[in-house]
């Protein structure tokens, strides 16, 4: 094999989301709590969900069908293919081995990589594992395909309006656009239970919200502290949030993020020179003594680290929350959506030449904090202006979905319930919402084995 291959990153990007969603003001008022509960308190505003025609097959087809159609990629340019879900219908057929048949009337079969789960984290997971494979020695020169997919759908109650749906398709290689900083991620891995999936019946998860947002906070933390070290010792770097151009959160609903941003500007506060607080953070002397690890419900502390955390929160990561605010927690995809919204809220020359940082969370737990460096070179030619000028769609395809009133919605979530792991079985649901391209479950034979048919794409090839 020749030379370390240079620039290894994300060279295009796909993403899909459901084309139903129920409005969370709507929600609000049907669920009988406060208004701005939801669309304040949690600040969400629309959420995606599936019927009973969509599974994780599905989206995930559908995904990776567009990403190969819309980019004009060669099914043998890949040399690798995974799948990071906790959307789990089959306790040992993989994903992945289904969308070989995509693959496979190309001839091509030579693809490593299966599925990887753990919570919101293994589209992060499957993402390094690419990665490291094109670094690799046992890299043969081809794209690797990453593919992150789930359908986040919660029992009746508090959590329900946090669920959401969607996949992301990423092709990794080298020269990339979007390359993956080396040497300075940073991990966090612990045990917790506070969101498992013990009931292989049901697909709601067991979760304890309170702990999960702590998980969240301190994971996000202990990373960030280790981001810092890492920087520190291989390039002599003070990190700040300054360090950022733009920061990209994984997503459970977005005043958590806008919390995450407040929590950053903590560290700094905690890491900095104690002769400077009162310069960068007027007011703070309450805070001198604070510690991370106690104050994760401190509402005084939080108020006042959102405040001056504000600024940079408009600026490096509002951008980034536009899909998660319009479809919800998708899971896996739910930081990679993260990273679509960036792409298509900037022009394209207040991106080049940018770092963002991306902090990625999967309870259970497993959480990441890495940086992409965005190419500086963005003429019509080059692969970034390629790769985001075919994400122009995503804002079109968001205003083209059919809202659907809460009393459908928790009836469509019922016919799910009932129906989950049900072998043989008809799915019932319209397919007359479905954008062009989108893959849709036709039935499940007494077997389990589930078959697929697809809409027709749009006359211009996509939807
Ligand atoms: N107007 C404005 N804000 C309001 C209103 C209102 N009318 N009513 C409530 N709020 C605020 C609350 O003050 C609270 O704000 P705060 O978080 O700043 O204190 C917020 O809305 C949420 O309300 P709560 O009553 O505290 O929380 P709730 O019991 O509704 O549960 C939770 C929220 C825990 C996020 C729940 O939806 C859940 O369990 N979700 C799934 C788990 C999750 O997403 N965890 C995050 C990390 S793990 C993961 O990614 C899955």
């Amino acid at each position: 094999m020749g030379s370390w291959p240079k620039d290894v990153g994300i060279v295009a990007l796909e993403i899909i989301f459901p084309s139903q969603y129920v409005d969370q003001t709507e929600l609000e008022e049907y669920d009988g709590v406060t208004a701005g509960k939801y669309t304040i308190g949690l600040g969400q505003q629309r959420m995606g969900f599936c019927s009973d025609r969509e599974d994780i097959n599905s989206l995930c087809l559908t995904v990776v069908k567009k990403l190969i159609e819309k980019h004009g990629i060669q099914y043998s340019d890949v040399g690798r293919l995974e799948v990071g879900t906790e959307t789990i219908i089959d306790k040992s057929k993989s994903v992945k081995t289904v969308l070989m048949q995509l693959f496979e009337p190309h001839g091509v079969t030579d693809l490593e990589g299966v599925d990887t789960t753990n919570a919101c984290y293994g589209g992060t997971a499957a993402l390094f594992n690419a990665v490291q494979w094109v670094e690799s020695s046992a890299w043969n020169g081809r794209y690797a395909l990453v593919v992150a997919g789930d359908i986040a759908v919660y029992a009746k109650g508090s959590a329900r309006p946090t669920g959401g749906a969607g996949a992301v398709a990423m092709l990794v290689g080298p020269n990339a656009p979007l390359v993956l900083d080396r040497g300075i991620r940073a991990t966090y891995i612990k045990h917790a239970y506070d969101f498992y999936k013990p009931d292989l019946t049901s697909e709601y998860p067991t979760v304890d919200g309170k702990l999960s947002i702590q998980c969240y906070l301190s994971a996000l933390d202990n990373c960030y502290q280790l981001f810092c070290k890492n920087v520190a010792k291989n390039y002599n770097i003070k990190v700040t949030l300054d360090y950022f151009d733009s920061v990209v959160f994984h997503s459970p609903y977005c005043k958590l993020v806008q919390k995450s941003v407040a929590r950053l500007a903590l560290n700094d506060f905690v890491n900095g020179p104690e002769n400077k607080r009162q310069e960068l953070f007027p007011g703070s002397e309450a805070y001198n003594n604070v510690s991370l690890s106690n104050s994760y419900f401190d509402r005084e502390l939080e108020k006042a680290f959102l405040g001056y955390s504000k600024e940079a929160f408009c600026k490096k990561t509002s951008p980034s929350l536009l899909i998660a605010s319009q479809v919800g927690n998708m899971y896996t995809p739910s930081l990679y959506g993260g990273l679509v919204s960036l792409l298509i809220s900037k022009d394209i020359f207040q991106l080049a030449g940018t770092k963002v940082g991306l902090f990625s969370y999967g309870s259970g737990l497993a959480a990441s904090l890495y940086t992409i460096s965005v190419s500086k070179d963005c003429n019509e030619a080059s692969p970034l202006f390629k790769l985001v000028s075919s994400l122009q769609q995503v804002k079109p395809l968001l205003q083209r979905r059919q809202k659907v009133a809460p009393e459908k919605f928790e009836a469509n979530l019922e016919l799910r319930e009932r129906n989950c792991h049900k072998a043989p079985y008809e799915p019932s649901g319209s397919i007359d919402h479905f954008f062009p391209g989108t893959y849709y479950l036709t039935k499940i034979d007494d077997l389990h084995r589930r078959f697929y048919d697809r809409i027709p794409v749009a006359a211009n090839g996509h939807a």
